[in-house]
């Protein structure tokens, strides 16, 4: 995340609002915030070498990069291909756009793309400045939204041997549906009026459908995966809001104490929320290599989607 971080009571400031209803209706109490002069790369490239720091692999065999992002430094060329050329990699970069469920969309592909039998060492970045993309006169969307990036790697390893089966991305189901566009939505775009638009938002809709479809995935994704959900170790879900995250955990019958929430000090940082929460439940020692992790995500689209891993590195290999 970058340095900057904004309390409820900072927005307070120059927003019409308070610490008490953005803490009661969201959960969130920080979030951070870019300068002008940082972008979506920067943090996507920040991630990504800590991401290759912490797997003790050689940027030179990084084959494959993935940004998920809403929010790309330029219309084009991709934000990957900066990440690509600041991380100094001879890697396929692109983008992909799904918004909130970006990541879990990255990752469907990335699995697709190893599994044809290219690719072996990918980075799967989420990376997101939404404070750019915020009108700051609306107030029921801009107390919602921070900056983030987070980043994955991921790597083939194929073996007959049956013990190889249980490891890795063990299910990924992915959804959209277009009637409902206008639910979250930016009122502007390049191809409409040629500008960024800033985000708009039917906040209670959008709560009853992520509810719904984020436990509908959860549950398409265990049965792929022949798993129950009281295997799965961790849930780690896209972090936009605390209501959010708690009605899905009593919906879906988890111990609360299983789920993992950042939203508290990160606000929704769209495409970056499961990596960044990944990464504090990681070094915080509460995922643990091996663990059975259930992760999905809801955003604009409607794009929505859920998967199940078994995260970390096989001792046997
Ligand atoms: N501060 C103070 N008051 C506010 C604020 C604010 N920031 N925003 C709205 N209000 C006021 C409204 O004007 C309204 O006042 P009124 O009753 O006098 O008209 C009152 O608070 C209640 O507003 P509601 O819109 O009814 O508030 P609600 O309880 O629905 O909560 C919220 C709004 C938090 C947006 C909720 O609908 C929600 O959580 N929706 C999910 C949206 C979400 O998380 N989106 C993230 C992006 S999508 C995704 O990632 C899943």
């Amino acid at each position: 995340m970058p340095p900057r971080k904004f309390s409820n009571d900072e927005l307070s400031e120059f927003i019409d609002t308070s610490d008490e209803w953005i803490s009661k209706r969201s959960g969130i109490k920080n979030r951070h915030f870019v300068s002008v002069h940082e972008t979506t790369s920067d943090m996507a490239y920040f991630a990504a070498k800590k991401a290759i720091e912490n797997a003790q692999i050689s940027i030179k065999d990084i084959d494959l990069i993935i940004v998920a992002t809403t929010t790309p430094d330029n219309t084009f060329p991709s934000t990957a291909t900066l990440v690509q050329k600041k991380l100094g990699a001879n890697a396929v970069s692109f983008d992909i756009q799904a918004v909130c469920a970006g990541f879990i969309f990255a990752l469907s592909i990335a699995k697709s793309m190893i599994v044809d039998g290219i690719y072996k060492n990918c980075l799967v970045i989420g990376a997101d400045s939404m404070s750019k993309l915020l009108d700051w006169k609306d107030r029921t969307t801009s107390v919602l939204f921070g900056d983030g990036a987070g980043a994955i790697f991921l790597q083939k390893f194929s073996n007959s041997d049956q013990k190889y089966n249980d490891w890795g991305i063990l299910s990924n189901i992915i959804h959209s549906n277009g009637q409902f566009y206008d639910l979250l939505k930016t009122n502007g775009g390049v191809s409409t009026n040629q500008k960024i638009g800033c985000i708009e938002m039917s906040g209670k809709e959008i709560f009853k459908h992520a509810v719904d479809k984020l436990s509908y995935s959860l549950n398409e994704a265990l049965k792929v995966s022949n798993k129950k959900i009281n295997e799965i170790d961790w849930l780690v879900p896209h972090q936009a809001n605390q209501r959010i995250i708690s009605a899905v955990a009593d919906k879906m019958k988890i111990d609360v104490n299983k789920v993992i929430s950042t939203v508290k000090n990160h606000g929704n940082t769209s495409a970056a929320s499961i990596p960044l929460a990944l990464d504090e439940a990681i070094s915080s020692n509460k995922i643990l290599n091996g663990n059975l992790i259930g992760m999905h995500a809801i955003g604009g689209g409607l794009s929505w989607g859920a998967s199940i891993i078994r995260i970390g590195k096989p001792k046997f290999l």
